[in-house]
């Protein structure tokens, strides 16, 4: 069994050790000893002098609390599995250097980067029963002279008709069953094994909530709470296990997706796909480096026609891509740099991505049209427009600038507004790190985007480098460059932007007080006729250190809940105030999942998920009753009735029947 420690859970990289545990009549043993994230001042060889003062097995991932004569510690033990976090100590192989072999031989070559995979405790679709009863909600969290309820959060304020009230949720972040039905291996099946890549628990994704199996009982439980939409993504190597354009189709793939979109339809609940949520098949990394090849493209496009024709009629609003530009500015960084074909280097592969994926997207809008898919089709932003951090101060106006063109612009220019880059990233990068467009691809670029989406978590202040903006754009050693900006998450008298989430987020602290300035940014800078607020949600400070018998205080997250209800009050002025033409609102997420980086230790669920029993139970957390109460009657259900946004694969007509049960049990939720 492999462990990962960390001093007090914080900044776990710097202390990350691997640790060899083993337990016997005499007690327990725990070698420790340095990975290869390890900075070289950790000694290699740790002796842990430890008193065990408790051990809480919680399955999938043990927690084990000790006391050291340093400080308290804890660890969190991977479960006992076939998976390996690291299985061959391999370099990536030669990009190239792996033939395209299609056939089953070709397939286990390429599961072979990745290693054994821990096979998942349930092997088929789970029929719930139904219908889910939600549990009696949960108490007045404060007295109503200091809060108001849910319900009472601007009464008078309506969402317009049709608006979609969703939780998110990604393939790779929720499905597992990462071999099953004919599956390959997607880039983060096999990074997650990497060397410290995941940090706290190194856990790869491989069961996680088994949402690929349990999908019905999940949509089950979020229409039960009046939740009308979901937006998930279909992960491309479950369609096309090799990635390529003249590679098998796997039918087990598409018949599974089809079920789930039928099943959401079933439910009322919308289905809202992404194409790409940051899970290429590894496949193309092997072949042709991925996003940093020219050849993604039409791959990309083939994929994309694929599914449109599998679900075209079932599905109204897609996403090509979720948040290029978070996916391609860690495509230089490790593990990605070791799968970079050559020419493409750690610096510009952030940009070589950015322009091919760019092309992918276009291409892939104009198969869309082409092919005359019902519905709507963009991509999904992220990042915020920020605010001059000192008042006065022109070179904090430029920060706010540079900030906001890296983050958003690079992507909404070229699409909502000019068919190029931004004028700051071409003043900053030179061609042969950003590729510039020609006429004809920026004219097949404008205009790929039938509404904006932005994953709108936070806005701060954006100030200068202190070296100044000139200083640091003519040096590319700088380590700011090129955004050349800084991201200030306190005001000018030290006080915080707002309350913090989990350490693991720490890029998040929770400020509705400027969603509607960010809103009319959005709106302002890249128009278009509807908005969709894609992602937004917190993470409850250290709810993933507690262990499953702690759930009443798993249950009560308090700060997590004051961030929806906040955000959403924010939000219903931003429509009916400031006339911003918001459509719909994505919680992230659906249910504890896996983020990335962080595995399991960071918990983004309106759910909580019990890694640590068979069946993976679901609970709901008091966010999940105040996201149902806040959009009850007087909100939502109103909105829904005589909407024809929502249709049955079998027709376009509202299902009533399904309608009115929902209806039931939302208005339990709402009392
Ligand atoms: C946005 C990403 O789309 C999602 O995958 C991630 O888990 C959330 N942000 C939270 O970090």
């Amino acid at each position: 069994m492999y462990l990962s420690l960390s001093y007090t859970t914080l900044f776990v990289c710097l202390y990350c050790v691997e640790v060899i545990y083993s337990q016997d009549a005499s007690g327990t043993t725990l070698n420790a000893s340095r990975t290869g994230s390890l900075s070289s001042d950790v000694v290699g060889s740790i002796t842990i002098p430890t008193t065990l003062t408790s051990v809480s097995s919680v399955g999938a991932s043990s927690i084990f609390s000790l006391t050291s004569s340093a400080s308290s510690i804890i660890i969190t033990a991977a479960p006992t599995s076939t998976a390996s976090p690291n299985p061959s100590n391999t370099p990536f192989p030669p990009v190239g250097s792996i033939p395209r072999d299609y056939s089953p031989a070709g397939l286990a070559r390429l599961w072979d980067l990745v290693g054994p995979v821990e096979i998942p405790p349930i092997t088929t679709t789970v029929i719930p029963q139904t219908p889910i009863a939600l549990p009696s909600p949960p108490p007045a969290l404060y007295p109503s002279f200091f809060a108001v309820s849910p319900k009472d959060i601007l009464p008078d304020l309506k969402f317009p008709k049709g608006f979609l009230f969703g939780v998110a949720s990604a393939a790779y972040q929720v499905e597992g069953a990462v071999k099953d039905e004919g599956k390959g291996p997607s880039v983060w099946d096999w990074a997650s094994r990497q060397p410290g890549v995941i940090f706290l628990t190194i856990i790869p994704a491989d069961v996680v909530d088994l949402h690929y199996y349990l999908y019905k009982e999940d949509v089950a439980r979020i229409a039960a709470l009046g939740v009308n939409s979901h937006s998930f993504s279909i992960s491309w190597a479950r369609i096309f296990p090799f990635g390529a354009a003249d590679s098998p189709v796997n039918q087990e793939g598409i018949a599974h997706y089809a079920d789930v979109i039928a099943t959401h339809l079933e439910s009322n609940v919308t289905p809202v796909i992404t194409l790409f949520h940051w899970d290429p098949p590894l496949a193309l990394s092997a072949y042709y480096g991925g996003f940093a090849s020219p050849n993604i493209v039409d791959d990309f496009i083939h994929y994309a026609k694929t599914v449109f024709t599998a679900y075209n009629g079932s599905v109204h609003t897609w996403y090509t891509f979720n948040e290029p530009q978070v996916f391609c500015s860690e495509y230089g960084s490790f593990p990605f740099n070791l799968t970079l074909p050559n020419g493409v280097n750690s610096s510009n592969a952030q940009f070589q991505c950015s322009y091919y994926l760019l092309k992918a997207h276009a291409g892939a809008v104009k198969a869309f049209r082409e092919m005359h898919i019902t519905g709507e089709i963009a991509f999904k932003s992220a990042d915020y427009v920020g605010m001059p951090w000192r008042t006065n101060n022109t070179e904090d106006v430029d920060a706010v600038e540079r900030h906001a063109a890296f983050g958003i612009g690079i992507f909404a220019d070229p699409v909502y507004t000019t068919g190029d880059w931004p004028q700051i990233l071409k003043d900053t990068l030179p061609p042969d790190y950003l590729p510039r467009f020609t006429e004809e691809e920026s004219k097949e670029i404008l205009g790929t985007a039938d509404f904006f989406a932005i994953d709108a978590y936070r806005t701060y202040w954006n100030t200068a480098p202190p070296e100044g903006i000139g200083a640091c754009v003519r040096n590319l050693s700088d380590p700011l460059w090129p955004s050349c900006n800084l991201e200030v998450m306190f005001d000018l008298n030290g006080w915080a932007s707002g309350p913090a989430s989990d350490p693991l987020t720490s890029w998040l602290q929770a400020t509705p007080q400027f969603l509607r300035t960010s809103f009319k940014e959005y709106h302002r800078r890249w128009p278009a006729p509807k908005i969709y607020f894609s992602e937004f949600g917190f993470t409850q400070p250290f709810e993933g250190l507690r262990t499953p018998a702690e759930l009443f205080q798993i249950t009560e997250d308090s700060e997590r809940t004051n961030y929806y209800m906040t955000y959403l009050g924010e939000l219903l002025l931003s429509i009916n105030e400031d006339g911003i033409p918001v459509e719909g609102a994505f919680a992230w997420a659906i249910m504890d999942n896996a983020e990335w980086n962080s595995g399991l230790s960071a918990r983004f669920g309106i759910q909580y998920v019990n890694y640590s029993s068979p069946n993976l139970e679901r609970t709901y957390k008091r966010s999940a009753f105040a996201l149902c109460k806040f959009m009850a009657f007087s909100k939502t259900l109103q909105a829904l009735k005589n909407s024809s946004r929502f249709f049955s694969a079998a027709s376009t007509e509202l299902n009533v029947g399904m309608r009115e049960s929902l209806c039931v049990v939302h208005s339990d939720c709402a009392i």
